[in-house]
Formats: C-alpha cells, sequence, structure tokens
C-alpha cells in the first residue's frame, strides 16, 4: 500500500471527465475505488479506510451505506450528478456526512436530450441513419413514420429537469403533468399517473428516482399508455419495471420508448438491444463538454469548501 502524501484522501467511484479527474487530484490523493478488485476493496479499507476524508461519485452509482459505514473519517459525498437516489441521505446525515450535487445546470441538457429522443422515437432518425448506412435505400423508403408536431405530452415529476422538458415540448403541443402536488406552471395538473397516461401521446419521464417512484411505469401504466403512444425516460432506470416494459413492446401494447436509462447500467438487456421499437442511449443526457465542465466546477467547489470548512455551494443534506 501506499504512503500516505500530505494531500487528504479521497475515493474517486466512476470515471469523470479529465478536467473533473485533474481538479480530483489537486485537492485529494485519489483512490479510484471502482478500479480496485473486491480483495483489493476490502484490504484497501483495513489500511487506508480510516483516513479517506472524501468521496466524488457519479450520481447513477452514488455511495453505499456499506462504504459509508467503512469510512469513519469521511466528511463528504460530492455527487457530479443531480440525481441523490444512490445515497441514503438519511443515513449521511446522521453520520454528520455532507452530501452535494450538480442542480440547474444539466436542466437545459437532459430536456434537450428527452425532446431530441421524442423527436427521434417518432419520426426514426436513428434508424434512418441505419437505414441508408446500411444500404437499404435504393430497395424502397422506410415505413412512414409519426408526426411529432399536434401529440399530447405528458410529463411525469414537472421539477427543474421537467419543467424545462415541459417548455420545450409546448411548442409541439399541449402539456399536461403529473406528480406529488400541483405547480405554479401554465400546464394542466393530473393527479392521476394513469389517466395521463391515457391522455399523452408521448410520456416523458423527469421524475426522480426515490421509493414513491420505483417501477412506477408498471404493466398497467403500460396499457395506459397503449399501443398507439411512447414513453421516453430520461429520469432513472428504476423508475420503469424494464421487465413489463419489454413484454409490452414485444406484444405491441405500446408503439414504442425511448430510454437513456437502464435499471442494471452499463448492462442492457437483449431483448431492448434486438428491438426496433426503442430508442436507447447511453445516458447521455448531461453528456455535454458545457454540462459535464459546469458539473465539474460544482464538484470541485464543493470539496474545495469543504476542506476549507467553509459553506458547501450545493448541500443536499
Ligand atoms: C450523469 C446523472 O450521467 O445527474 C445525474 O443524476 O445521472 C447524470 O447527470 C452522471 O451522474 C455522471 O456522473
Amino acid at each position: 500500500m501506499e504512503q500516505e502524501t500530505s494531500r487528504p484522501l479521497g475515493l474517486q467511484m466512476c470515471p469523470f471527465s479529465p478536467m473533473l479527474e485533474a481538479g480530483l487530484q489537486d485537492l485529494f490523493e485519489v483512490v479510484r475505488w471502482d478500479l480496485l478488485d473486491a480483495d483489493a476493496q476490502i484490504a484497501f479499507l483495513r489500511e487506508r479506510g480510516g483516513s479517506v476524508r472524501a468521496v466524488a461519485t457519479g450520481g447513477h452509482i452514488g455511495c453505499s451505506t456499506e462504504l459509508m459505514e467503512a469510512l469513519p473519517a469521511l466528511g463528504i459525498i460530492a455527487i457530479n450528478g443531480v440525481g441523490v437516489d444512490k445515497v441514503d441521505l438519511a443515513e449521511a446525515a446522521r453520520r454528520g456526512v455532507a452530501v452535494t450535487n450538480t442542480p440547474d445546470v444539466l436542466t437545459a441538457d437532459v430536456a434537450d436530450l428527452a425532446v431530441g429522443l421524442t423527436i427521434d422515437l417518432l419520426r426514426g432518425i436513428a434508424q434512418s441513419d441505419r437505414f441508408v448506412r446500411d444500404g437499404r435505400w435504393p430497395g424502397g423508403d422506410r415505413p412512414l413514420a409519426r408526426r411529432v408536431s399536434g401529440c399530447r405530452f405528458g410529463i411525469v415529476g414537472l421539477g427543474r429537469i421537467g419543467r424545462a422538458t415541459a417548455e420545450r415540448l409546448a411548442v409541439f403541443g399541449p402539456v399536461h403533468y403529473t406528480g406529488r402536488s400541483p405547480k405554479d406552471a401554465p400546464y394542466t395538473f393530473e393527479p392521476d399517473l394513469l389517466a395521463l397516461a391515457r391522455w399523452a401521446d408521448v410520456l416523458v419521464l423527469t421524475c426522480p428516482a426515490n421509493a414513491q417512484t420505483y417501477r412506477i411505469i408498471d404493466a398497467d401504466v403500460l396499457d395506459a399508455i397503449g399501443p398507439g403512444s411512447f414513453l421516453v425516460n430520461v429520469a432513472r432506470g428504476s423508475v420503469i419495471d424494464e421487465a413489463a416494459l419489454l413484454t409490452a413492446i414485444a406484444q405491441g401494447r405500446i408503439a414504442g420508448a425511448a430510454l437513456d436509462v437502464f435499471e442494471s447500467e452499463p448492462h442492457v438487456p437483449e431483448a431492448a438491444i434486438l428491438s426496433d421499437k426503442l430508442v436507447l442511449t447511453p445516458h447521455i443526457a448531461s453528456a455535454t463538454a458545457e454540462c459535464r465542465k459546469a458539473m465539474a466546477d460544482i464538484v470541485l467547489g464543493n470539496l474545495q469548501a469543504h476542506l476549507a470548512g467553509q459553506p458547501l455551494l450545493t448541500p443536499v443534506n
């Protein structure tokens, strides 16, 4: 095992942009947790777990309660993302561990992708690209697609991202939304998810992942969407019962779905990969250079503030 350096010890849970990784190296002696195998992780915790001051992690990775327990000097979990579903916030608070995320700076990018996925899903852009590249065009035209303009859009979760998505989709057609309570917004609130799913041509998921939203898109909601309508997910994989979705797709009970997030990402079920009713992207909603730079600045700002004993920029708990 390495000797401690003068920099505090920090754990990095997943790959980040070069800029964020360089910034972390400036602040910490960084250990890449994701690159250690199970035995090396146990050995590390035994020998140096007591010195770890910070964890930097992705929204979709978080920090398990088990790991928190093994890091008695941990002071902060800095999430490079807005989602806090992979950290037990109450447990972190109980242990005096601060948790930060990167709100606001990714809102526009995630909403942009929700719109892009919606258009792709209805118009078949990615499929048309494959069609041309595969040399299939001379054999005949593609089947007709579905018009986006005039569609009815149902937003599940009118938080920051849901609102930005609604603003963009309202250019195309009427927007209704559901959530825990009505918001001050120029869209119609529908308290019943099933009713929203029945009404919408495209149901867009922008809600946080939590116990209340776990697999809210189940077989009943999928049947309410129905064979002529579509589903878009830029929230979390856990919001959808993925097996039920794949069954509904295979049986033609919904028209199609566009998914940026998956239950066991980066692993995507074979049935999803084989289906031409699905548009699949590898969790890219916040993956623009501009957004990731802004996110990195916040992660590093929070870590710097924590080390200096200053107020955090974006505390969650
Ligand atoms: C990121 C995310 O892809 O914001 C979130 O919660 O899941 C995404 O923005 C991820 O956290 C990058 O580390």
